[in-house]
């Protein structure tokens, strides 16, 4: 599996915006210079598959193709065991069009209701998130954080969102819906899916406020960039880029040669110049964007 490198960027591939903030917050300590897939304008794929593995998959991958960068997707949902882990994968879709939690909750208190679900001990329900991380080379690896507890009903709380006021994780008394926003990010299937990552490829990369030890002059690069104008200075930029391809290879956001091309055609399509005016300084500049 490639490395993140830090201050690599990273596409958070999702379109929604409490999802991006909350995982922006778990990897700003590491330096990612984090873009949402919304920022991109990339397109939201359709959720086809049937698990939450296939459906975060294919969300990275879409980010990750569509931006040349490394993605991070996350697909998550309310397994209820009485009712053989639904609303599972259609936990948003259970809310409808207008995205009522109350009506989802409702919901499911009625199919345990019809269940005779809810006479003796309350019904035992978990929390599921899988993070996918995806190259744009289509190499992709999956973690997964569950969070396990009990239903109650009515439910009691306004913070959170989603299930939360209907959820009392094992070892608490209040539900999620009640609890701190701080004491629920502690414990949530959210933050052991990133703790997963973060073990499995974090670990090397130093929290942001300890220096990484050499690295790239991009500054250098960056003014190199924007000053040439000659086709021997273009020449001499790129034995530049690759010497520091040479020593700072694991840095480049762009891992092997189909992801550059990929940023590269990104970029270009991102240079604002007008046609007639073609100029050295625009390939490098897009050059240079493309391993970023
Ligand atoms: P996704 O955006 O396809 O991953 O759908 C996630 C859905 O699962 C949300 O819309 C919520 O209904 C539910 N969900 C996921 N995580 C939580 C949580 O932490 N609290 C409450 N509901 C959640």
């Amino acid at each position: 599996m490639k490395e993140l490198a830090p201050g690599s960027r990273l596409v958070v591939a999702s379109h929604n915006p409490g999802k991006v903030w909350e995982i922006k917050e778990l990897i700003a300590p590491y330096g990612f210079d984090a873009v949402s897939a919304g920022d991109l304008k990339l397109a939201e794929p359709e959720e086809t598959e049937t698990t939450f593995e296939g459906n975060a998959r294919l969300k990275a991958l879409a980010a990750a193709a569509g931006s040349g960068l490394p993605a991070l997707a996350d697909d998550s949902g309310l397994e209820v065991d009485a009712l053989g882990g639904a609303p599972g994968i259609y936990s948003a879709r259970w809310a409808g069009p207008g995205k009522d939690f109350a009506l989802a909750m409702q919901r499911v208190h009625d199919a345990l209701a019809e269940k005779g679900a809810w006479d003796g001990l309350p019904p035992r329900a978990n929390f599921i998130s899988v993070l996918c991380l995806a190259w744009p080379s289509g190499e992709n690896r999956l973690f997964e954080g569950r969070v396990y507890g009990t239903l109650r009903w009515p439910p009691r709380g306004g913070n959170g969102f989603g299930y939360d006021p209907m959820f009392v994780p094992d070892g608490e008394r209040l539900t999620f819906g009640e609890m701190e926003p701080a004491a629920k990010y502690a414990i949530s299937h959210r933050t052991r899916a990133f703790e997963a990552f973060r073990r499995h490829c974090l670990e090397h990369v130093p929290k942001a406020d300890a220096p990484a030890a050499g690295g790239r002059d991009l500054e250098a690069l960056e003014a190199a960039a924007r000053n040439l104008s000659t086709q021997a200075e273009l020449k001499r930029f790129i034995a530049g880029l690759r010497e520091d391809l040479a020593r700072n290879g694991s840095a480049w956001t762009t891992q092997d040669l189909a992801g550059f091309l990929a940023a590269l055609e990104t970029a270009t399509a991102a240079a604002d110049v007008p046609d007639a005016e073609p100029r050295w300084r625009t390939l490098a500049r897009a050059l240079l964007a493309a391993s970023r």
